[in-house]
């Protein structure tokens, strides 16, 4: 039975409606829910939320009437696969709800700094410039515009992280601690170009590590053409189901395509990426069933950036919450994909990306148990002082005030 999603009288007094024709939706961008999400750890907003009803735009939240109430019911309307609504945020206020994001972001990260010790700044840092980049392909579409700021996350990034020892151990911590900070794409970007920057050193040089950074940013943009109800579909998929799922690489090839072709700056070596990156290394992949290197066979064999991407998506996606499987922590990720490497993936790339996390989460490990080692001996000294029970005790009202009434996503 259909559940339209029925506007209310006093929503329609409330709201300023404006009907949806031929090119209204082009002013606009549609946001994702997880980027929706984030909207519940601020007080202001300086620009409005628009839900789009059917043929019907309606200006939902204005900026002077942020409320949680008004922020649920979007929420609650969106969850409905059926209710066929969406959000946006005018063109033109896109920069001011991106910078609301990044201060949200830049909280989290905070926060993740104080709860772990050992991270790396930088990397959350650069990781979530990555993650708004991302979430303009997604969500958007690839237009000029998000064509150059993926480019400039992607230059970024290299620029910022390629020297790092921490990258990989930090990236795979923050997933299991704040998976609200979890961005698939951005994550896949990061794992890849680090990868491939620690195995070719100087050999690859950085207007191709640019390029690998955007083949991760891009590899997964044609998911946005399958329905939520496949993505995100618990159990496992029908034949069909599957047919639909990983009709993706065609439709992100073809998105691509397009924008390259209209003049957006994107190497189409990225494109070859999105349609290579579920291939496997002894042909069992999809969509053409290629095999082997590139290198050896220009005809079946698979693009080197897409045997990179491959790995870096299969760890990315396993070290995720999602509802057809559990996180898993950052060493049994590896020990899985160990286990199908022979098959699945080039072990002349595989070997070192194993060997690198695993150099990375030790390094992170020794880090964090000099630090606790350091803050043990101050709370030797304060045991049962009053000072420690309270900022126990603030951690605790803290953490409790945070777990009410937030939505979860993708769990
Ligand atoms: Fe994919
Ligand atoms: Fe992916």
């Amino acid at each position: 039975m259909s559940r339209k999603f029925i506007i209310k009288e006093s929503t329609r007094n409330r709201c300023k409606i404006i009907p949806i024709e031929a090119h209204t939706l082009a002013g606009y961008r549609p946001i994702s829910l997880e980027l929706f999400a984030y909207l519940w750890d601020v007080k202001t907003i300086d620009f409005s939320i628009y839900l789009r009803v059917e043929k019907e735009l309606l200006e939902y939240i204005k900026p002077s009437e942020l409320s949680v109430e008004l922020l649920q019911h979007i929420w609650l309307a969106s969850l409905r696969e059926d209710a066929g609504v969406d959000v946006y945020v005018a063109r033109k206020d896109f920069p001011k709800f991106e910078h609301t994001l990044d201060y949200v972001r830049r909280k989290k990260i905070n926060a993740l700094l104080e709860r772990e010790q050992g991270l790396d700044r930088r990397t959350l840092e650069v990781f979530a410039d990555l993650s708004g980049a991302s979430q303009m392909v997604l969500r958007g579409g690839i237009d000029k515009q998000v064509a150059e700021r993926v480019k400039a996350a992607a230059s970024a990034m290299v620029q910022n992280l390629m020297d790092s020892d921490c990258a990989m151990a930090t990236l795979s911590r923050m997933i299991s601690i704040d998976p609200t900070l979890y961005d698939h794409s951005a994550s896949v970007a990061m794992f890849a170009t680090v990868m491939a920057r620690r195995q070719y050193g100087d050999n690859m040089p950085f207007k191709d590590a640019v390029v690998l950074a955007q083949s991760g940013l891009y590899h997964d943009a044609g998911k946005s053409c399958v329905p939520n109800a496949i993505l995100n579909k618990p159990g496992a998929f029908t034949p069909e189901e599957f047919d639909v799922m990983k009709s993706h690489v065609h439709h992100g090839f073809r998105e691509l395509s397009t924008a390259i072709h209209a003049g957006a700056p994107i190497d189409p070596l990225v494109a070859q990426v999105a349609i290579e990156h579920h291939e496997r290394f002894t042909g069992k992949g999809y969509p053409y069933g290629k095999k082997g290197r590139f290198e050896e066979d220009a005809e079946f064999g698979i693009h080197p950036y897409a045997r990179i991407v491959s790995i870096a998506d299969a760890y990315s996606a396993l070290l995720m919450k999602r509802v057809y499987k559990p996180a898993l922590p950052a060493e049994k990720a590896l020990e899985l994909m160990e286990m199908s490497a022979g098959n699945d993936f080039d072990p002349l790339i595989f070997a070192p990306f194993a060997a690198n996390v695993k150099l990375s989460l030790n390094l992170l490990r020794e880090t964090r148990e000099k630090e606790q080692k350091k803050s043990g001996n101050i709370y030797m000294v304060e045991k049962g002082d009053s000072i420690a029970k309270k900022i126990n005790e603030t951690r605790k009202a803290d953490s409790a005030k945070a777990a009410v009434a937030k939505p979860k996503i993708g769990a």
